[in-house]
């Protein structure tokens, strides 16, 4: 099966220049560290657009299909604007993400709200600016999302978010799809949820059905099963209630490579299991074609994100390890500490053939469970040398945090040859910006 870009553990460009320093985008990164500071994200274009041709290409067998970045992974307006350029749609999961697109010029009628307690000031900003779809979670949401757009004399566009009783093997924190699940209907409860839609809730206009099932999954059949779940409950409404949905939403979670031991399935396998189970069940069920909705978030950005830092302390444990220092950690990578997560470095400044040592990759910040790489070979390390994390391009800024006061990194977009800005680094001055003393 043809490789994709999320089973390969470095960006696409990634190279060494002729004196030996990593490169990315065409970017020598420990210019690009002398120049904007550590510690440093850096987001490569090429695997970025290189990744969304794969889905492109992998799902063109059933042309309805929509790709709709979850933007929880990293959402920021150059982003936005990126992936807008490539015909995405996104998935949001608060005002703010949705603020962020309305403010970058996306067509708002591509976006989608989801999440299971959305404000009703939220739900409201969702009808204001034109949120395309609204996924009603449970029977609150469905209430309240009724009498405000009653209110405001709207109907509101809605797919109904459920469980399809699906357990993947991944992290418990990031499982979603199961049925002891906080989020969406369970199967039961779909019909009276149609029920109120139909006789009671006129100012909701369902489309479909939306389904997650988790996220960093490596197991490929789940995903047939999980269109066999959901075209089988659309025949069975359509039966039932007489409601043609003609939007399935898939949800994401497709994994990456962290680790040499990561064997994440390639978007091409995913891709061909998924459009011939739907093919198949169209038939089987009889029902009409639906648009097919895919929210990849981690699969689409996280292989394009490096993270450059400066190392500074060592200290080697008499009979025991050597912890090297960085200049970030756990606030700008929160991952290790919160599902034990492992990445891959190398040293952006030292050939790799070098003499290697056994390292303990710690963060800067008060805490001994700031502990970015357990155990690593590298080069042997010295103060000064500039360190490049890979594949944090998802669910690292996003998380980041400004635990010990310490300013939120900046971020670069790097591609051939040329870096632009596009978050700027914070300031002391921002961190007490907020702050009032009565
Ligand atoms: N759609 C829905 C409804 C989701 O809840 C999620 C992720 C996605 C799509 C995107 O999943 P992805 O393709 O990125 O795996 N903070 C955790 C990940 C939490 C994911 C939550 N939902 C981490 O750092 O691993």
């Amino acid at each position: 099966m043809k490789l994709s870009t999320n089973q390969s553990q470095r960006p696409v460009t990634t190279a060494i220049s002729q004196n030996g320093n990593l490169m990315i985008g065409g970017c020598d990164t420990v210019e690009l560290a002398k120049k904007y500071s550590t510690p440093l994200y850096v987001l490569d274009e090429a695997t970025i657009r290189s990744t969304i041709a794969d889905y492109k290409s992998a799902f063109s067998s059933y042309p309805d299909t929509n790709i709709m970045y979850a933007s929880k992974a990293l959402c920021t307006k150059a982003v936005a604007t990126l992936l807008d350029s490539e015909g995405l749609g996104f998935d949001t999961v608060s005002a703010g993400e949705f603020y962020t697109f309305y403010k970058s010029g996306v067509n708002m009628a591509k976006v989608l709200f989801n999440g299971n307690n959305k404000t009703a000031e939220e739900l409201e900003l969702a009808l204001d600016l034109g949120v395309g779809r609204i996924s009603v979670d449970n029977f609150y949401e469905l209430s309240l999302l009724n009498t405000i757009a009653e209110h405001k004399g709207r109907v509101a566009d809605i797919l109904l978010r459920v469980t399809p009783g699906i357990e993947c093997h991944t992290h418990e924190y990031i499982q979603t799809g199961h049925l002891d699940s906080k989020f969406g209907f369970d199967l039961t409860q779909i019909d009276s949820a149609i029920e109120l839609i139909l006789q009671k809730y006129n100012h909701l206009k369902i489309h479909g059905l939306h389904a997650h099932i988790g996220s960093q999954i490596f197991e490929t059949s789940i995903y047939p099963d999980e269109i066999e779940i959901l075209c089988f409950e659309i025949s069975r409404i359509a039966k039932k209630f007489g409601l043609r949905l003609n939007e399935i939403n898939m949800g994401g979670g497709f994994g990456v490579k962290y680790v040499d031991t990561d064997v994440p399935p390639s978007i091409y396998e995913i891709g061909k299991l998924v459009t011939d189970k739907l093919k198949q069940c169209i038939e089987k069920y009889n029902i009409p074609p639906p648009t097919l909705f895919l929210e990849p978030g981690r699969s689409i950005i996280s292989p394009a994100g490096v993270t450059l830092y400066t190392i500074g302390s060592s200290k080697q444990v008499p009979h025991g390890r050597k912890f090297v220092s960085v200049d970030g950690g756990m606030a700008d990578n929160p991952r290790p500490s919160l599902y034990h997560a492992q990445y891959s470095a190398q040293i952006a400044n030292k050939k790799s053939s070098s003499k290697t040592e056994t390292i303990t990759i710690c963060g800067r910040y008060c805490e001994s469970g700031d502990v970015l790489i357990k155990e690593i070979e590298l080069p042997k390390t010295e103060a000064g040398d500039i360190l490049c994390v890979y594949n944090t391009g998802a669910y690292n800024y996003s998380m980041a945090s400004n635990y010990n006061r310490v300013p939120r990194p900046a971020m670069v977009l790097v591609k051939d040859g040329h870096s632009d800005l596009i978050i700027k680094r914070e300031t002391w001055e921002d961190l007490i910006k907020n702050d009032i003393v009565p």
